[in-house]
């Protein structure tokens, strides 16, 4: 099938090289000269594993091109994905990128009898692509629908792990207002053999945020009582949450054994979610539930439990070894997850933002983002200095704090920590392997 992806960002650009991975003819359409330009010569713009490769691979077999030409990819694509940004705005979404894919599309659709069905993928409150977007598009095209197709087909991959997450999904699903879109959605995942959802859009949109929603809850509950472990002391809540997870309701037990679903890592403590979708999603949600009169009580908790919840590492620090001006501190880990450059809503920020208000000496690491960092926290990253080599700054540091659960960091442990502070903000690492340093983590308090 002949696919256009408008907007080549983490999504965009992930599914349209995996999309022609599996056959297909795509093109990648994106505003950015600089990153169409690098697209066509195999150099992604943003870091994800095994990208770089398919990329490659894929303008060799000639199935992916990019373009900043829209309407000219439109020609013979029988569908047009829409990945734009839909960033958050006062809590709510903003659609402006969205909005502008469908004039821009409707008006090519205006001047041709060509039929094309238009699929969101980006993340939209629910009943927007039946109301905002078939709007835009019968507005600027002159038509009305049907005689265009529309599809919400929501995206669940992680950064990070987003090439195996699209070429292996759990689910697809194809939400569609029109048959003759089901029929292309159904030919666009033939090759995928997983379980498919076929719903109309709005149901769609639904499930990508309860989704999201439904797993924050998880970890802001677990962080919840991790807090309330450290207060009581002499509790520790990893020993807790393992307690909890053998409950056969998480982790079955089987002819074969217990099984340990993905699920038991969401009952890990930490320092709260972040990235482009979680605080953004959950926001969306209860802004949407607000303004149709509901209270959302759930979702804001959910949140206040998030935004907090990185202010315990400088609290803790500060509780253990009193005022951190001037304490040499080492930061690894600047993104909100391993192994990505993207740094939006990071813990990380937060974290260091405490330790530059403590007036701590700063230094920070990762491999990935620490561009992207310096450009989130503006002026403020000239009081900090961004190592290369994490090793030798643990030499250097009075104060370790592991914010990403980056497996690298677990080296920590054949390292000399002797006499060291260190912060365990993701519970990597055991304490006892660092017996000659002071261990701080969420939800243990034992002295
Ligand atoms: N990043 C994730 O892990 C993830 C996962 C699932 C869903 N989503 C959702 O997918 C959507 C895209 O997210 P992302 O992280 O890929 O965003 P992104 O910011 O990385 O990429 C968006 C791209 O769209 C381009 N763009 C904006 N307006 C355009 C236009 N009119 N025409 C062409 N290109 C245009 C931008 O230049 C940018 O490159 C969002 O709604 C997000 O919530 C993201």
């Amino acid at each position: 099938m002949r696919i256009t992806v408008v907007g080549s960002g983490y999504v965009g650009l992930v599914s349209g090289v995996c999309l022609a991975a599996k056959g297909h003819d795509v093109t990648c359409v994106d505003l950015r000269k600089d990153v169409i330009a690098q697209l066509n010569v195999g150099i992604p713009h943003i870091h994800e594993h095994g990208l770089s490769e398919l990329l490659k691979s894929v303008l060799a077999s000639a199935r992916f091109r990019a373009t900043t030409d829209l309407h000219a990819s439109l020609k013979t694509a029988e569908i047009a994905l829409i990945a734009v940004g839909t960033p958050s705005e006062n809590g709510a979404i903003d659609l402006s990128a969205v909005r502008q894919c469908a004039r821009q599309i409707g008006a090519y659709l205006a001047t041709t009898p060509h039929h094309l069905s238009v699929v969101v993928k980006s993340t939209v409150i629910p009943g927007t692509t039946d109301t905002i977007v078939r709007e835009e598009l019968e507005h600027s095209s002159g038509k009305r629908l049907r005689a265009f197709g529309l599809g919400m087909n929501p995206e669940f991959l992680r950064e990070g792990e987003a090439i195996e997450d699209f070429m292996e999904p759990d689910r697809v699903v194809l939400g569609h207002e029109d048959e003759r879109t089901l029929v292309r959605l159904e030919e666009l995942y033939a090759p995928w053999n997983c379980d498919k959802l076929r719903v109309n859009t709005r149901t769609a949109e639904m499930i990508k945020y309860a989704n999201n929603a439904i797993l924050a809850t998880q970890i802001s509950i677990v962080n919840e009582v991790a807090n309330l472990c450290t207060a009581v002391g002499s509790v520790d809540a990893l020993d807790v949450m393992r307690g909890v997870s053998l409950d056969k309701r998480w982790s079955p037990i089987t002819p074969l054994g217990r099984l340990a679903p993905q699920i038991l890592t969401y009952l890990v403590p930490g320092c709260g979610f972040g990235g482009s979708c979680f605080p953004k999603d959950v926001q969306a949600l209860r802004t949407q539930g607000e303004s149709l009169g509901l209270p959302m009580n759930m979702l804001n908790a959910v949140l206040d439990v998030n935004a907090a919840q990185p202010g315990q590492i400088v609290a803790t620090l500060e509780r253990k070894l009193g005022a951190l001006a001037g304490r040499r501190t080492l930061v690894l880990g600047l993104s909100f997850k391993p192994n990505t450059d993207d740094v939006r809503e990071s813990a990380s920020i937060k974290i260091v933002r405490d330790l530059l208000r403590a007036e701590a000496d700063v230094r920070c690491y990762d491999p990935l983002a620490t561009e992207n960092f310096k450009l989130a926290i503006g002026t403020a990253a000239d009081r900090i200095h961004f190592s290369s080599d994490w090793r030798r700054e643990v030499e250097w540091a009075e104060i370790i704090i592991i914010a990403t659960r980056t497996q690298d960091y677990g080296e920590l442990t054949s390292l000399a920590v002797d006499g060291k502070t260190v912060f365990d903000a993701r519970r990597l690492i055991s304490p006892a392997d660092v017996a000659s340093a002071d261990y701080l983590t969420i939800g243990r308090r034992l002295n």
